[in-house]
C-alpha cells in the first residue's frame, strides 16, 4: 500500500528519498514520485513515474537534478484513479507539493466547492482534490499551521500527508488521521516516513504522530503542534529492529528468508512472554479472568491465526471462540456477549478494517486485546492491552513468520486462559509450556530441512489451474491459510474445504487430475479425511499428502505425493505443518518464476478501506 517518505536537513536529500522508497518497495506500489528542493533552495522540482522505482530513477537522472537540501517522496497503490503518472504522487497546487496515504472520502464536495474558486483538475485523483484544498486554504492565511489545522477540520476519511510549501521550502509539514506516519531526527536533520522500515537505516529512533497533531521538521529538529498556537511533546521510542533484518542476507527471496527466520522468531516470542516456567502476561490478568466468550478479529493471514488461536483456547482453557473477519465485524449490528473479550491480531497494527473493528468493540464497551508485531502501531496503541510477538519486520507481502510467531503467543495465550479460568492445571500448564519452548522450534527446523523435497512436489503443482486444499478440524484452518498462501503468490485458484463438506457440492469440481491437497495432522480426524481423500481419489484426483509420520504409520495411505511433518502433540502439530504449506507454496511461486515478494495487485499493509 502507499508510502511516504521525507527529509530535510544538510545530508544529500536525493539519496536518501530514494533508499527510503526501496525500503518501502515491499508494501506494493504502482508508481513512484518525488519533490525535490535542490540546493540553491529556489525551486521545487517533481519527477514522477507510472511502475518501478527504477523507472522514476531514470527521469531523475535524466532531470540532472543535484542532491537537494529537502523533500518528499511517495509510492502509490492505486485507489481513486488508475496507475499513471498524472495520479502518481505528489500532487502540486500553486503554493505546495504533497503526498498522501489514505482515502479523502469527501473529494467529490471539495472538487465543487475548488471548481467554484476557479480551480482545474489534472488527475482523477482525491488527493490532488486535498492539495487544491490546502492551496487555497493557505492562500486565504499564509500560514501553514493554521492553514492545516483548518483542512483537518474540512477533511473527511483517512490521511497522511507530507507536505512542503514553496515559499518554506526547507520544512516538511505532516500530519495525519487513521493512517500511519513516524518522525526522527538526526544531527543532520529530521525524517518522515509512513513505516518505520524506511528510516531504519539513519536512525533508531522515532515518534509515532499523534492524530490531530501537525509536524514542522526543520533541518535542526521537529516541531509538533496541537494548534496554531500551541508546540507539544511527542514521544520518542527506540526501534529495537536493524536494518539488516529488512535484508535479504543471502536467501533468494524474502519470503524464503523469513520461513527459515520461524524457529528463532517463535523462540523470541515465547521466551518474551514466559515467566520462567509459565506464560507472564501479567499486564492481560484484568482482562481474562471469567470470561465467557471471546472474538478473535483479523484480516487475511492474521485472522488464519485466530482460526489456529480458537483451536487451542477452545482445547486448553475450554472457552469458546467466535473468529471474525475485521471487515465484516465492523459493521456487524449482531449483539455481543456481555463481559467477552475481544483479541484483534495485526502483524502491521496499521490495517484500516482491524484498527476500525477494535473501536467498534470499544465503542461497545467489550475489553481489548492486541497482538501486534509492529511497536507502538495504531492497534497496539489503541486497544486496552497489547501483545507483542516477535517476528522482526516482516517484508515479504505473503506473511509467514508473523503467523507462526501469532500461532505461538496464542498457544501461551490459550495456556495463560486456562489456569486463569480454572480448567487446566499448573502441572499441565508447565507441560505445555516446556514443550512449546522446548520442541517448538526444533519441530519446525525439521521441516526446514525438508525444503528440497517439498520443492520437489511443488513442480507437480505448476500446471494446475485449480487445486483443493481439504482437511478436518485445525487442518481445515492450516487448509484455509495454506490455500490463501498459494493463491496470492503463485496465482494458481485454490480452495479449502472441510473434508466432510466436499460431498455437498465441491465435489462436483473434481475430475481426471484435479489436484487436491490433503492435510492430515490430528490422529483421531485422520481416517475421516482420508475417506474423504479416497473418494476423490476415486473421480481421477491426484492427490499430494501433508500428515504426521505416526499418521501415516497407523493408516492406509492411498498413491500420493507424501510430505511428512513431525508428530509432536496438539500444541505443537498446526504451527509446523503450516511451515510445510508456507514451503509449498513458496516453492510454487518460485518455480513458475514470479515474484514472490511482491505479488501482484497485493499490499503488505491494507491501510485503507
Ligand atoms: C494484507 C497482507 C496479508 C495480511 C493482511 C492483514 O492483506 O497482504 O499478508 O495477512 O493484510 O495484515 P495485518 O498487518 O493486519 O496482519
Amino acid at each position: 500500500m502507499c508510502g511516504i517518505v521525507g527529509y530535510t536537513g544538510n545530508k544529500a536529500c536525493l539519496p536518501i528519498l530514494l533508499e527510503s522508497l526501496r525500503a518501502l518497495e515491499y508494501r506494493g506500489y504502482d508508481s513512484a514520485g518525488i519533490s525535490l528542493v535542490e540546493k540553491d533552495g529556489r525551486a521545487i522540482c517533481t519527477l514522477k513515474s507510472v511502475g518501478g522505482i527504477d523507472l522514476l530513477e531514470r527521469k531523475i537522472s535524466d532531470a540532472k537534478l543535484d542532491t537537494g537540501i529537502c523533500g518528499i517522496g511517495h509510492t502509490r497503490w492505486a485507489t481513486h484513479g488508475a496507475p499513471s503518472d498524472s495520479n502518481a504522487h505528489p500532487h502540486t497546487a500553486e503554493s505546495l507539493t504533497l503526498v498522501h496515504n489514505g482515502i479523502i472520502e469527501n473529494h467529490a464536495e471539495l472538487e465543487t466547492l475548488l471548481l467554484r474558486e476557479g480551480y482545474n483538475f489534472y488527475s482523477s485523483t482525491d488527493t490532488e482534490r486535498a492539495a487544491k484544498l490546502i492551496d487555497l486554504l493557505y492562500k486565504r492565511t499564509k500560514d501553514p499551521l493554521f492553514t492545516l489545522f483548518e483542512a483537518q477540520k474540512m477533511l473527511v476519511g483517512s490521511y497522511a500527508f507530507g507536505i512542503i510549501f514553496k515559499d518554506r521550502p526547507t520544512s516538511v509539514y505532516a500530519m495525519r488521521k487513521n493512517s500511519p506516519l513516524v518522525v526522527a531526527t538526526d544531527e543532520s536533520g529530521s525524517y518522515l516516513a509512513s513505516d518505520v522500515t524506511a528510516i531504519l537505516p539513519y536512525t533508531d529512533s522515532f515518534a509515532v504522530l499523534d492524530e490531530g497533531i501537525v509536524a514542522e521538521l526543520c533541518e535542526d529538529g521537529a516541531k509538533f503542534y496541537s494548534s496554531p498556537f500551541c508546540l507539544c511533546e511527542q514521544s520518542f521510542q527506540k526501534v529495537s529492529w536493524s536494518a539488516e533484518q529488512a535484508q535479504k542476507g543471502g536467501f533468494e527471496h524474502f519470503m524464503l528468508k523469513e520461513i527459515n527466520e520461524e524457529p528463532s522468531v517463535i523462540s523470541a516470542t515465547l521466551s518474551h512472554h514466559l515467566d520462567s516456567t509459565l506464560p507472564g502476561l501479567k499486564n492481560i490478568e484484568r482482562l481474562i479472568s471469567g470470561l465467557s466468550h471471546i472474538y478473535i478479529v483479523a484480516c487475511g493471514t492474521a485472522m488464519h491465526a485466530g482460526l489456529v488461536g480458537k483451536y487451542y483456547i477452545e482445547r486448553i482453557a475450554k472457552i469458546p471462540v467466535s473468529v471474525e473477519i475485521a471487515s465484516e465485524f465492523r459493521y456487524a449490528d449482531s449483539p455481543l456477549h456481555k463481559g467477552s473479550l475481544a483479541i484483534f491480531i495485526s502483524q502491521s497494527g496499521e490495517t484500516a478494517d482491524t484498527l476500525a473493528a477494535l473501536r467498534r468493540a470499544k465503542e461497545l464497551g467489550i475489553s481489548t486485546l492486541a497482538i501486534v508485531n509492529v511497536f507502538a502501531s495504531s492497534v497496539a496503541r489503541e486497544a486496552d492491552e497489547v501483545l507483542y510477538t516477535q517476528a522482526g519486520p516482516e517484508i515479504s507481502v505473503a506473511s509467514t513468520k508473523a503467523y507462526s510467531a501469532q500461532c505461538s503467543l496464542l498457544a501461551l495465550l490459550a495456556v495463560k486462559l486456562g489456569i486463569t479460568n480454572f480448567s487446566l492445571s499448573t502441572q499441565k500448564a508447565e507441560e505445555y509450556c516446556k514443550r512449546l519452548s522446548d520442541e517448538l522450534a526444533s519441530s519446525i527446523s525439521s521441516v526446514l530441512q525438508k525444503s528440497e523435497e517439498i520443492a520437489k512436489i511443488s513442480s507437480k503443482l505448476l500446471t494446475a489451474e485449480h487445486l483443493f486444499y481439504i482437511g478436518r478440524g485445525v487442518d481445515y484452518y492450516l487448509a484455509l491459510e495454506a490455500s490463501l498462501k498459494l493463491k496470492e503468490i503463485s496465482y494458481i485458484h485454490s480452495e479449502a474445504y472441510p473434508a466432510g463438506e466436499l460431498k455437498h457440492g465441491t465435489i462436483s469440481l473434481i475430475s481426471k487430475g484435479t489436484q487436491v491437497i490433503g492435510i492430515l495432522t490430528d490422529p483421531s480426524l485422520a481416517p475421516k479425511t482420508l475417506l474423504s481423500l479416497h473418494e476423490v481419489l476415486s473421480r481421477g484426483a491426484r492427490l499430494t499428502l501433508i500428515c504426521t509420520e505416526r499418521i501415516l504409520r497407523e493408516n492406509s495411505i492411498p498413491d500420493a505425493n507424501i510430505i511428512t511433518v513431525p508428530d509432536g502433540d496438539r500444541i505443537l502439530r498446526p504451527i509446523s505443518t503450516a511451515c510445510a504449506l508456507q514451503l509449498l507454496a513458496y516453492h510454487t511461486a518460485a518455480k513458475k518464476g514470479l515474484d514472490v515478494d511482491k505479488p501482484r495487485n497485493l499490499a503488505k499493509s491494507v491501510t485503507v478501506e
